[in-house]
């Protein structure tokens, strides 16, 4: 028996409960030789919980979602899959025309959550229709966008169908702490799950002495002590006698089965008033409105 506490769900404005926890999967398939430990890797997370791989077209130009469609290969039912449509590909017909191309090299017949990849210069009306048409068709069960700001979603949630987004994907960090000023709270009002990517800003932020010393505290890692930090921004108050409900889902990219193992042992470190006061001075959160930044 795994006697690791449960992963804690975040559940989506559907109702669905997906993995506070999931993985990345940007910059894997773009060298032979790290190949089957990524594989490794992400077979490792999914064993420890983190079933939610998150994939993109564009990453190593469909090479990643072969990738990952061999590292989930059997196992699909477990998995809760998500991909991404380029911008320039996200008019209703190529929304659709693309999302076949990634069940092609997933190996897939379905998505579990598609995003549009960020903004671009088609009408969100146009992406809007491409998922609801794939949705309709049962090709993905979920939808939602990524490197979207608060007018950009209040924008998307006027359209017809618009409100039926699930998810807003983006840059957020103890480092990139911007959308707590308005995106984060804007949000969790209106129930759109907030997912965090390059929760530990691609490695940079495992350096900071800061981040160190409080890992030293809990004879933690500096990689566990920026997740745990993501994972814990405020949710859904609890009901008396519950505990609160996470709004906040992220997506660290590991490549190596050690690192993705080293990962879910965040979810069980619990951050102390001392420590969050310590991040917070050096880490300030936003005093006014920062435009979101996107890597
Ligand atoms: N929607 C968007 O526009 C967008 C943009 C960026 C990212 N994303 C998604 O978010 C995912 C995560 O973001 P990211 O890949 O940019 O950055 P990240 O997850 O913040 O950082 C990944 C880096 O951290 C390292 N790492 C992870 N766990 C570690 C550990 N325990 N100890 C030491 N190093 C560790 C990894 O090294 P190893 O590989 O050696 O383990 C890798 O170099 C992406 O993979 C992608 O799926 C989406």
């Amino acid at each position: 028996m795994d006697p690791r506490p449960a992963m804690p769900n975040v559940v989506l404005p559907s109702g669905e409960a997906i993995p506070a926890l999931g993985q990345g999967s940007w910059h894997m398939a773009e060298a032979r030789s790290r190949r089957e430990e990524e594989i490794s890797a992400l077979r490792a997370g999914i064993e420890l919980g983190m079933t939610l791989i998150d994939t993109a077209e564009m990453y190593a130009d469909g090479a990643a979602e072969e990738l990952v469609g061999t590292a989930i290969e059997g196992r699909r039912d477990e998995v809760f899959l998500v991909s991404k449509v380029l911008p320039s590909n996200a008019s209703a017909a190529g929304t659709v025309e693309a999302c076949q191309r990634s069940l092609r090299r997933l190996g897939t017949d379905h998505l579990d959550l598609y995003l549009l990849h960020w903004r671009g210069r088609v009408p969100l009306a146009e992406t809007v229709a491409g998922f609801d048409a794939l949705k309709r068709a049962g090709t993905i069960r979920h939808w939602g966008v990524s490197n979207f700001d608060v007018s950009d979603l209040a924008e998307l949630i006027g359209l017809p169908g618009g409100d039926d987004v699930q998810v807003n994907q983006v840059l957020y960090n103890l480092s990139r702490r911007g959308p707590e000023y308005d995106l984060l709270p804007w949000s969790q009002d209106r129930g759109i799950v907030t997912m965090a990517y390059s929760p530990v800003e691609q490695g940079r932020l495992l350096k900071h002495p800061v981040i160190n010393r409080v890992a030293a505290r809990h004879a933690a890692t500096p990689a566990q002590v920026a997740l745990s930090w993501v994972l814990g921004q405020p949710g859904q108050p609890g009901q008396p006698g519950q505990p609160g409900q996470p709004r906040m889902n992220a997506v660290p990219k590991a490549g190596t089965p050690a690192h993705v193992l080293e990962d879910r042992g965040a979810v069980t470190l619990e951050l102390t008033g001392t420590d969050l006061r310590e991040l917070d001075a050096a880490f300030p959160p936003p005093v006014r409105k920062e435009p979101l930044s996107m890597l």
